[in-house]
């Protein structure tokens, strides 16, 4: 028995039992994880499974959980919250840890956290729980975040105390009467959301070998994808995404439907040798269609309406900030007022983008903005040229001066 299991609520009975807010996905592990939080650590358990924009599921997951003994179950919608308030600061940063994941599953532990507190603070829940393991950063979220919020409450992750096998957990469900759906045993290990999925393990843990066709499931094979272009217009205010193809629409209906196109057209895939927080080097395969696209193309309305200081100066920032998020530090003391700064540079970041998307790639091709800061007068080598080319003579003779000092001086 683990140190956390020993001061628990064990012993006592009905109405004095302590209360555990479960972290439930339908799945294998979690359905176990209601029995084993029941029995071993004595506590009553309320199941709440949060909505983040993952394929439904076919079976009614809130019932089971009832069926094999939560005290209660509920499931949380929370794909708007989980858009407006998670979702659009990490595109407004432009987010891409080392340079390339999007960040889907990393800012949506944050958003299930938030889901998971408000429950424990309504149900009086001492405890949470979750079904990580101790060897992704997914357990550094989920602690940091839920101890971030409220630092009263104790968490137990029974897998991380005690791992079990699929064999295993599969043959405690059968021994104890657990309700479990036991699907086709996948190879691979998946998360999934609004803002992308992603897979590891199987064959994806030999480095070399490339992705075999099943890990892909939300993107067509670019070789396959259509022999003709799309073209889609992406309408921005300030930084945020709110019209596809001039039609103007809520934040999800718009991911769900740029997501679809976009996976369509063989866009998004990533294959990556990513560095985890806990030290360890993984190789994952990402699918994130509509993050990959909206984050070039909100890069192109920056690109246009914002001035050079402020893109190099903010740069940095979005470097920051996508390793502040995924290291699990959502709810720390430096996210939000990184957040505050982006929000701020983002007040002109309105117009439209048209993007090409053809064969696994898309490329920005055209950009208009009434904040446009790009100058026709200024830019043109044809008629109509605005800019003073006398004054270049001056200001190029400043600009090099001291560099002609130090050359006149220090490298004769
Ligand atoms: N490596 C990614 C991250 O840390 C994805 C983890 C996905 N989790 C999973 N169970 N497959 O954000």
């Amino acid at each position: 028995m683990s140190k956390a299991e020993d001061s628990m609520g064990k012993g006592k009975t009905g109405e004095s039992r302590d209360k555990v807010v479960l972290a439930y996905s339908g799945g294998l592990d979690t359905s176990v994880a209601i029995r084993w939080l029941q029995e071993r650590y004595g506590l009553d358990v309320i199941a709440v499974a949060v909505d983040v924009g993952q394929p439904p599921s076919n079976d009614d997951v809130i019932a089971r959980a009832l069926r094999n003994g939560a005290i209660k179950a509920e499931s949380v919608d929370a794909r708007e919250e989980f858009v407006e308030d998670f979702v659009w600061p990490t595109l407004k940063a432009n987010a891409e840890y080392q340079n390339i994941y999007p960040l889907s599953t990393a800012i949506a532990r944050p958003m299930i956290v938030k889901a998971l507190v408000d429950v424990a603070r309504r149900e009086g829940a001492k405890f949470i729980a979750h079904g990580c393991t101790g060897k992704g950063n997914d357990q550094v979220r989920f602690d940091v975040g839920i101890t971030s919020l409220d630092p009263s409450l104790r968490i137990i992750a029974p897998f991380r105390e005690c791992a079990m096998t699929r064999e295993e957990e599969i043959d405690y469900a059968h021994e104890n009467d657990i309700e479990i759906i036991v699907k086709k045993e996948s190879p691979y290990s998946r998360d999934e959301n609004l803002w992308g999925a992603s897979c590891e393990c199987g064959a994806l843990e030999d480095a070399w070998a490339e992705p075999p066709a099943g890990v892909w499931i939300h993107t067509a094979d670019p070789v396959k994808a259509p022999d003709e272009p799309r073209y889609v217009e992406i309408g921005f205010e300030k930084g945020i995404p709110v019209e596809l193809d001039g039609k103007r629409m809520g934040g999800v209906e718009l991911i769900t439907e740029l997501g679809r196109i976009a996976g369509e057209h063989g866009i998004g895939r990533i294959d990556h040798v990513e560095d985890r927080l806990v030290g360890i080097k993984s190789r994952e395969t990402y699918e994130c269609p509509a993050a990959v696209t909206l984050i070039k193309a909100h890069r192109a309305m920056e690109s246009l309406t914002l001035q050079k200081d402020v893109i190099e100066y903010k740069r940095g920032l979005e470097q920051k900030f996508a390793e502040l998020v995924y290291n699990g530090l959502w709810f720390g003391g430096l996210r939000e007022p990184i957040s505050a700064f982006i929000d701020e540079t983002q007040r002109f970041v309105t117009g439209t983008v048209r993007v090409k998307m053809y064969k696994g790639c898309c490329s920005v091709v055209g950009r208009r903005s009434e904040y446009s800061l790009y100058d026709m007068g200024l830019a043109t080598y044809a008629e109509g040229d605005a800019f003073d080319h006398e004054a270049a003579v001056g200001f190029i003779y400043c600009w090099g001066l001291p560099d002609r000092t130090a050359a006149r001086i220090q490298k004769k």
